[in-house]
């Protein structure tokens, strides 16, 4: 049975406890949520990211409403678009400074980059909603951690697609740019985009957990959340159907999903409760890994690839022949 989380934290108090943390995406949606539900429970600094500054600002008012007053709350805003490669390494390196010498005890990254069924290059040639939804958090996980920004014991917590395996998925075209050169239909290449997303984040994650174990680091589906921009209109096909059902049946609201992954950061039950996993659904019931991310020579080659792509480790080895290519043929289309 999973843990009733929203009964849990009534027992919760993060007052005193000198907690930093961050939460990207959290203008909007449920990373707003999660920020917001940290704030009501004394978390000491709460530091959101997103691109659009008149939201981010109102958040802060808002998350200094609901903290208790023995908490005195410290909050900040830190513009930033994860759309491609320069600008994750900025907002890493931003928000690293952000939170200070203590480090960041939470990290929870909800950016949306969803797929659309088509390719939109970002400005290193990879499909730009790939980049946001997991391309980015590679690159915020992993700079930060190497930059000595995370506290001891941190936390960082993915709230995106668990579970699905694209098991064709070619190290060589991450963008699945050679489907979509074949004639992919857009409803096939909408499903397939969002198992490229979670086989990558998956198999991020756990060699993360694997390589970096001082830390956790969690991989939640949240099913589906009715937040504030949720529209079925961009969806391709029958999806947008199924979501609208979908979303009749298991819908939540932001506010009471964020209950979720704040008691996996906050309870001192939860570790016990939920157990050693890192995958969890929307209900907080164990969630595995999917065949391609569960094959250990799939993560390997997929390491370095990650690492060359968010500009780290560029030695040649580290990149395959197609990505090369790819990146070659880019290089072609910008200079022409
Ligand atoms: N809602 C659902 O039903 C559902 C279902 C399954 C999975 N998910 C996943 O859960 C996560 C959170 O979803 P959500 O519904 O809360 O999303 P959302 O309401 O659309 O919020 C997305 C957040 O990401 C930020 N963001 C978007 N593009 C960005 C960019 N280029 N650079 C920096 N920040 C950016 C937005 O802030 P700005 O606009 O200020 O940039 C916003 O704060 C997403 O990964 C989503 O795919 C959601």
């Amino acid at each position: 049975m999973p843990p009733n989380a929203a009964a849990a934290l009534t027992k919760v108090s993060l007052v005193g406890q000198n907690k930093t943390a961050v939460v990207v995406g959290g203008t909007l949606g449920i990373g707003a949520a999660v920020a917001r539900l940290l704030a009501k429970l004394g978390c000491k600094r709460i530091i959101i990211s997103g691109r659009d500054e008149k939201r981010g600002t109102a958040m802060l008012e808002t998350m200094k409403k609901l903290a208790p007053a023995d908490s005195r709350l410290e909050v900040a805003f830190v513009r930033g678009d994860l759309s491609d490669t320069k600008g994750m390494r900025a907002a890493a390196s931003a928000l690293r400074a952000a939170a200070g010498a203590a480090g960041i005890d939470y990290l929870i990254m909800t950016q949306n980059g969803v797929p659309k069924g088509f390719i939109v290059p970002n400005a290193n040639g990879h499909d730009t909603g790939f980049a946001i939804q997991a391309l980015s958090r590679v690159a915020l996980s992993y700079l930060i951690m190497k930059q000595g920004g995370l506290a001891p014991n941190a936390v960082l917590m993915s709230i995106a697609n668990q579970g699905s395996s694209l098991d064709d998925l070619s190290v060589d075209d991450l963008s699945l740019k050679v489907r979509a050169a074949a004639g992919e239909s857009q409803t096939a290449l909408f499903m397939n985009q969002s198992k490229r997303d979670s086989t990558v984040l998956d198999s991020f994650i756990e060699e993360f957990n694997t390589r970096y174990p001082a830390y956790r680091h969690f991989h939640l589906w949240p099913g589906l959340v009715n937040t504030e921009n949720f529209t079925y209109d961009e969806l391709p096909g029958y999806i947008k159907y199924a979501m609208w059902l979908g979303m009749k049946l298991i819908g939540t609201t932001p506010d009471q999903y964020a209950a979720l992954p704040v008691y996996i950061l906050t309870s001192p039950d939860a570790q016990e409760t939920l157990g050693p996993g890192m995958y969890f659904d929307y209900k907080l019931n164990p969630g595995k890994l999917g065949k391609w991310p569960s094959d250990v020579k799939n993560r390997k080659a997929l390491w370095p690839v990650l690492m060359e792509i968010i500009g780290e480790e560029g030695s040649e080895q580290a990149v395959s022949g197609g990505e090369k290519k790819e990146r070659r043929r880019h290089a072609e289309s910008v200079a022409m």
